[in-house]
């Protein structure tokens, strides 16, 4: 099977992960500016600072992607470039640095797929509260309406928040992201009531503008399966997927929240404070959603686990949840299993887990528009007589888009595939030694840009729509 005319093959970065230039050009401060200065926070103490330098390199890697073949280009924009103190006066180079790059990606006929919120926010709004104050939702929604009015002329694809579970579960229970506060579960529910809010209000504003694209939301997608078929665990993998998935895709596409949680939340006192005002905007944005962005690495494999909640900040190997930790409410704990495989990072490689997530996902939401925002292999790749020679990589975007076709043939409504990452970059927490990119970078030789075995590789799957997998 080819995949078809209108599926999107794509690849994906973030601002804060490849731009640099943290200073320049009138671009404000931060929080993660910030964040990286304090000590053993990231790996060898790297820094957004200069990251791959694409502020000044972008003609050129845009260029290489364009080789590529890659059909569209999902980045993201940094708020404090537009508007550097999060709520004031625009920056006009800002506007004019991504207006380059939209031109560029357009002039080689690449689709430009634009993330509004990829975790970095401008430090005044972070030192007012960050998530936690009401006003980051009104400045988000002011920033928002520049975004589409200085852009949506020719953005067509706009993505509101990247993985909200992420930077307010790492924000405040792991304490492992910005603002680094550990274990407040009343804080993380309430951040991210506020982040959807966010987003309802962004959605509804952008479809009464009628620009004729398509906006949604991205979440890391990590379904849950029971470590065996025990009553026990069974609920650990439902309870799981009750606070992954349902709490973080029943706001945005039902408009409300899923009781069972609610329930919860309520024997602990720690609901989240929702206006009659939130509420209403989440009614009335859940329909105007056109897709949902997912962010595959791996499945979680649970067993049930009674003990008091208590989060331990992930180690940079095992940042985005890789198996070993309890989860925050002591009900669950994520396993390995020795029937499976890992990454160096010991995150499960599992196309099969990808089908049955996507089958689980429609189940739950019927025939949503789905875009793979993120799916890649992060790894020291090996270099052989000066060749990247990122074999691991190949394979694993090869098994995880044969599991694309599949759950397409079973009816999921694919359009789109972004692989993790177009080019290498900075890994938040793990610096430069993880990489994930399809173009090499290399430090030791002034940020120097080289094709990887990968590259061509998925030059060809692009070529030939994917028969070739
Ligand atoms: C996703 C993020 O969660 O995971 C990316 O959206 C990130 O920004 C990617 O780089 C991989 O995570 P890590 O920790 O391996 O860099």
């Amino acid at each position: 099977m080819k995949f078809a005319h209108d599926f999107l093959f794509g690849a994906a970065t973030a601002s804060y992960q490849i731009e640099g230039a943290t200073d320049v050009d009138g671009k404000g401060p931060t929080n993660w500016d910030e964040f990286v200065k304090i000590p053993g926070k990231t790996f060898e103490g790297t820094t957004g600072e200069v990251a791959i330098d694409h502020y000044h390199r972008y003609k050129e890697d845009i260029k290489l992607m364009a080789e590529m073949g890659l059909e569209s280009y999902r980045f993201s924009i940094s708020w404090a470039r537009i508007i550097p103190d999060g709520v004031g006066a625009i920056n006009p180079k800002g506007i004019e640095f991504y207006n380059n790059i939209i031109d560029e990606c357009l002039k080689y006929g690449i689709v430009p797929f634009v993330t509004l919120y990829h975790w970095d926010l401008p430090l005044c709004l972070e030192k007012d509260g960050g998530w936690l104050n009401r006003k980051t939702i009104d400045a988000f929604l002011n920033y928002a309406n520049v975004c589409f009015e200085s852009f949506g002329d020719r953005v067509k694809h706009f993505i509101t928040f990247n993985e909200t579970v992420i930077f307010c579960g790492h924000g405040y229970l792991a304490g492992a992201h910005p603002p680094g506060i550990h274990n407040a579960p009343e804080k993380y529910f309430q951040a991210t009531h506020h982040v959807f809010t966010a987003h309802a209000k962004a959605v509804i504003a952008y479809k009464k503008r009628k620009q004729y694209g398509e906006i949604g939301l991205s979440h890391v997608f990590t379904p849950a399966f029971s470590i065996d078929n025990s009553e026990d665990n069974l609920f650990a993998a439902m309870h799981a997927n009750q606070f992954n998935l349902n709490w973080f895709y029943d706001p945005i596409l039902k408009g409300e929240y899923p009781d069972y949680v609610m329930a919860w939340l309520e024997t602990q006192g720690i609901q989240p404070k929702i206006t009659a005002d939130d509420r209403e905007s989440l009614i009335i944005a859940a329909p105007l959603n056109d897709f949902i962005g997912l962010n595959y690495y791996q499945p979680m494999r649970v067993e049930r686990i009674h003990m008091p909640g208590d989060v331990v900040e992930p180690t940079r190997e095992n940042a985005t949840g890789a198996p070993g930790n309890p989860s925050f409410d002591g009900v669950y704990r994520t396993v390995a299993m020795d029937d499976k495989r890992y990454t160096k990072w010991g995150w499960e490689i599992s196309p099969d887990g990808f089908v049955s997530g996507l089958q689980l996902l429609k189940e739950y939401y019927g025939d949503i528009r789905i875009y793979i925002t993120e799916n890649g292999l992060g790894d020291e790749d090996p270099i052989i007589d000066g060749e990247v020679c990122d074999i691991p990589r190949i394979n694993f975007i090869n098994d995880h888009l044969v599991a694309v076709k599949k759950a397409i043939e079973l009816g999921v409504n694919v359009k789109g595939y972004y692989a993790w990452s177009a080019i290498d970059l900075l890994s938040w927490l793990n610096g430069f030694k993880k990489q994930y990119g399809f173009i090499y970078v290399d430090h030791d030789n002034g940020l120097a840009r080289k094709k990887k075995a990968s590259y061509y590789w998925y030059q060809k799957v692009i070529e030939t729509r994917g028969s070739n997998l």
